[in-house]
């Protein structure tokens, strides 16, 4: 098996500005030599300033969520395809705050898959158990069931990725221990290989949900994870290069 490219995406949710360009010229110029992809996914309405900053240069620039349809009557939303326009190479689907605040299904997710591919983008589906789940000991049976439920069989041969982020440990400083990592880590590469058979080894396994620069090294070395998505620690330049510089 060939290890995949690890990716190191920022997930700046709902924060930045016109200014916020700065942070991403700093991130970019920062990273020449990085072991990873390295990603920013800034609010849609920065994408194609973003993109237009960085242009020629290492990072690649992401959405955060898209609609299904390529055009239409949904008022508010963006679609996979105006998210390639505006210079986005690939799409962060399903986070939990989607899912929870606006109730996303395993099915919608696998629906904007399918729109991301159809736009030429890169998915990158995220699953994760609240805490009452994993308190439960049903952490390993909710993340596989979201993988074969919000990902389509289309994604066969394609590029996508995986964000294991634990409810629980985004944004709050808590994170899994090492193990529990990679038991989940192990259980999510186990179940794209019955899906998508040899082929699954080239999606990288994402870890997510309070990532910093003092636990970036041991989380990025542990078995099967390809990466991080960085939500909080990805809004500073020095915070997120740090991540990166950990691998
Ligand atoms: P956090 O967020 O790094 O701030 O915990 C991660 C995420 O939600 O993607």
């Amino acid at each position: 098996m060939t290890a995949p490219t690890p990716l190191i995406a920022g997930n700046w949710k709902m924060n930045g500005l016109t200014a916020s360009l700065a942070e991403a010229r700093a991130i970019s110029e920062g990273v020449s030599g990085a072991k990873a992809r390295v990603a920013i996914c800034p609010p849609a309405v920065l994408i194609h300033q973003m993109s237009q900053a960085l242009a020629g240069g290492p990072v690649l620039i992401g959405g955060q969520d898209a609609h299904t349809d390529e055009s239409g009557a949904f008022t508010g939303d963006v679609s996979a395809e105006m998210l390639a326009d505006a210079g986005a190479s690939m799409v962060i689907l399903g986070h939990s705050e989607r899912r929870d605040g606006y109730r996303e299904t395993d099915e919608l997710v696998a629906r904007k898959s399918l729109a991301a591919l159809r736009a030429g983008l890169e998915p990158i589906v995220c699953v994760g158990e609240t805490l009452e789940q994993r308190k439960a000991g049903q952490a390993l049976e909710v993340v596989t069931g979201q993988v074969r439920a919000s990902l389509p069989p289309e994604l066969l041969g394609k590029a996508f990725a995986i964000a294991y982020e634990p409810v629980w440990a985004i944004g709050t400083g808590l994170t899994p221990s090492i193990d529990e990592i990679e038991e989940v880590h192990l259980a999510i590469r186990a179940t794209l290989i019955e899906m998508f058979g040899d082929a699954a080894d080239k999606a990288p396994i994402l870890y997510g949900g309070s990532v910093k620069p003092a636990n970036a090294a041991e989380i990025l070395h542990a078995a099967e994870v390809g990466g991080a998505l960085v939500g909080g620690a990805s809004l500073k330049a020095a915070d997120f290069l740090g991540i990166v510089r950990a691998l």
